[in-house]
């Protein structure tokens, strides 16, 4: 039977997902990804150089591989085919992907439309990335959306589309924005259909085949994070889609039987763009070291990101919601060099010790954390290769991590580079 590894973010998104999907990447046959769209930003770094990518899979980089983006994404084909030009300069040419063609078409509108209600929200922004994301899922759930594999029929791709450039210009005009041509749009999506028509294909199938084959490998490649889960995150301050393990049957069109290896991907300490609630969060000088050691700027929009000290109540619950059976404990060479380092074991609200997330941010926002201080560490970790090399000190942090999430670190990471990475988990070493 095939091999599965789920790779799911389970912070606020930016865990390093980019990073440990081209690690395993280089073993697997396929990499799939199954939710979201541009929104995300994945750096992936080997051979000196440093890679970005938003919708198109991790396992790009590995000739072998097939990349596919499923039907669950939302798939902006104007950003994609920015993408694979960007690909091309950097000098990777010769690459295998497949695009849905059930997954929902991010139009130039959505955009449009995510910035303006972000600004009649006035105060209260969600900070979203402007991806358009947003409006592309409710146009999907609304029933009223494009799919990729609308494109490969002209004459019922006009039919949709001068439906929802009608539809989506009323709204536009009510929210003061200029109106879109139906004419110059579909001669647009037309070209882009030359180049993304080959590509655009039943992923569902393909995958299907790949996971009934003894020999495969299969990893599906999350976006985002848990704690941004349209369902389970810090609602409003969320994305519009599920970050979890329990995306992938959905989104990648295959049965919930074949998820059997979930890696949660952590930071070692905590970070998040945009806004919401955040009990870790720190302000201070240890929040500036960090932001600075852990070039902790959004890979999509260069903001910088909030933050914070390990959540192990976060991290309780992100990984009960999506069975998570190892950690990938990121950027953990960033945290050398500080005196002390504290892990939230709890939150204490209106006077109440709590051990999981309250479902309301007006709640969450209250929590205030309870923490563990620990010793840190001075020495630099970024060329240890062997978990038996590590300080006692990052071991211990490691040990207490595992204790308070019942959850076991198979793999952590020193730095960005391929190479820079300690698998410690025997199943995931002979994934
Ligand atoms: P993703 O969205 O989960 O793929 O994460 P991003 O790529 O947006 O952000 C993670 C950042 O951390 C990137 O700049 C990575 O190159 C970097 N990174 C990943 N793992 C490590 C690590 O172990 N140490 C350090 N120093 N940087 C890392
Ligand atoms: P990766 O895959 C971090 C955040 C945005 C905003 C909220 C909603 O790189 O981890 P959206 O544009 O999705 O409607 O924005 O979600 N957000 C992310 N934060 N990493 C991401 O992806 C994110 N994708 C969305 O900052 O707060
Ligand atoms: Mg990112």
């Amino acid at each position: 039977m095939s091999q599965r590894l789920v790779v799911i973010g389970s912070q606020w998104g930016d865990e390093g997902k980019g990073k440990i999907t081209d690690y395993f990447a280089c073993k697997a046959d396929m990499v799939v990804r199954y939710q979201g769209g541009n929104n995300a930003g994945h750096s992936v770094m080997f051979n000196g150089h440093k890679y970005s990518l938003q919708s198109i899979p991790s396992g790009i980089f590995n000739p072998a591989t097939v990349n596919v983006m499923g039907n669950g994404m939302v798939v902006n084909p104007v950003s994609v085919v920015a993408e694979l030009q960007k690909l091309h300069d950097q000098g990777i040419t010769d690459y295998q992907l497949y695009i849905s063609d059930r997954a929902a078409m991010v139009m130039p509108w959505h955009s449009d439309l995510d910035g303006a209600y972000e600004c009649l929200k006035g105060g209260k922004l969600i900070g979203t990335t402007k991806k358009g994301i947003g409006p592309a899922y409710s146009d999907k759930y609304s029933r009223v959306g494009l799919r990729m594999g609308d494109l490969l029929e002209p004459d019922y791709f006009a039919e949709r589309l001068k439906a929802a450039v009608e539809v989506k210009n009323r709204e536009l005009e009510m929210l003061g924005l200029p109106a879109y041509d139906f004419d110059k749009v579909f001669a647009q999506y037309m070209e882009l259909a030359k180049i993304l028509g080959p590509k655009i294909t039943d992923t569902s199938a393909l995958i299907n085949r790949y996971l009934r084959e003894a020999d495969k490998k299969i990893l599906f490649e999350g976006a985002q994070g848990m704690m941004l889960c349209i369902d389970h995150g810090t609602y409003p301050y969320v994305t519009s889609s599920t970050p979890s393990s329990a995306s992938v049957p959905v989104g990648a069109g295959i049965s919930p039987k074949w998820i059997d290896n979930v890696l949660g991907v952590a930071k070692a300490y905590c970070t998040r763009v945009g806004e919401g609630p955040f009990p870790t969060e720190l302000h201070d000088e240890t929040a500036h070291e960090i932001r600075e050691r852990g070039h902790e700027y959004g890979t999509v929009t260069g903001r910088p990101r909030r933050i914070g000290w390990f959540d192990g109540v976060v991290a309780r619950y992100t990984s009960r919601l999506a069975g998570i059976d190892n950690w990938a404990l990121m950027l953990f060479d960033v945290l050398s060099g500080l005196d002390k380092v504290k892990i939230c074991t709890h939150y204490e609200l209106d006077g109440e010790i709590i051990d999981t997330p309250p479902a309301t941010i007006s709640k969450f926002a209250r929590c205030n954390p309870v923490y563990i201080e620990l010793d840190g560490w001075k020495e630099d970790l970024t060329q240890i290769k062997d978990y038996n090399d590590l300080p006692e000190a990052a071991k211990a942090y490691i040990r207490k991590i595992e204790e308070i999430t019942e959850v076991p670190v198979g793999v952590i990471s020193v730095g960005p580079d391929r190479t820079q990475t300690i698998i410690v988990s025997e199943k995931l070493r002979n994934f």
